[in-house]
């Protein structure tokens, strides 16, 4: 199963880009496509339409597009595409920094919700929402 993930403005501008990559190939999840990306206005919009009512839809957008983020898709040998997405989730934590387990990437390098380290497709079906805005087909690899 195959699931976006996109480390932040933060975490990229705070060089954590490796440690955080690491959490998830320590765990024996591998990457399936991986770039650097600075992000437009219409990638973010589209990226975070399911929170367009929320007060702080435009804070999110202008903290993704305000410099470079790494784009990555985790590719998690389970069937069950439900159990592999909770397994990404708990390996970033809670939303709220303040929340998150230590242990856990948002517990460990994040300290702001508004400024979160990382961000992971919540479902399946985001997933395969979230996938296209960053990567063509011919980008993602099996191994
Ligand atoms: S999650 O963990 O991403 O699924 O969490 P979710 O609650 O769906 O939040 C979606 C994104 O909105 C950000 N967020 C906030 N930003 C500022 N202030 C408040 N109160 C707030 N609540 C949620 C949160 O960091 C998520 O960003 P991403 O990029 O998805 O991590």
């Amino acid at each position: 199963m195959r699931s976006l993930i996109l480390l932040k403005p933060w975490a990229v501008s705070r060089g954590l880009v490796g440690e955080i990559l690491s959490r998830f190939e320590r765990r024996g999840i591998k990457l399936a496509g991986l770039k650097l990306v600075h992000v437009n206005r219409e990638k973010a919009e589209k990226l975070y339409l399911v929170h367009k009512d929320k007060e702080f839809y435009e804070g999110l957008i202008t903290h993704i597009t305000s410099s470079p983020v790494v784009a990555g898709v985790l590719d998690v040998p389970f069937d069950d595409p439900d159990g592999a997405v909770s397994l990404i989730r708990k390996i970033i934590g809670a939303t709220d920094p303040a929340k998150a387990e230590v242990g856990t990437i948002r517990g460990d390098y994040g300290l702001r919700i508004d400024r979160n380290v990382i961000h992971a497709s919540d479902s399946p079906k985001s997933a395969e929402y979230e996938i296209p805005i960053f990567f063509n087909g011919d980008e993602l690899v099996n191994y």
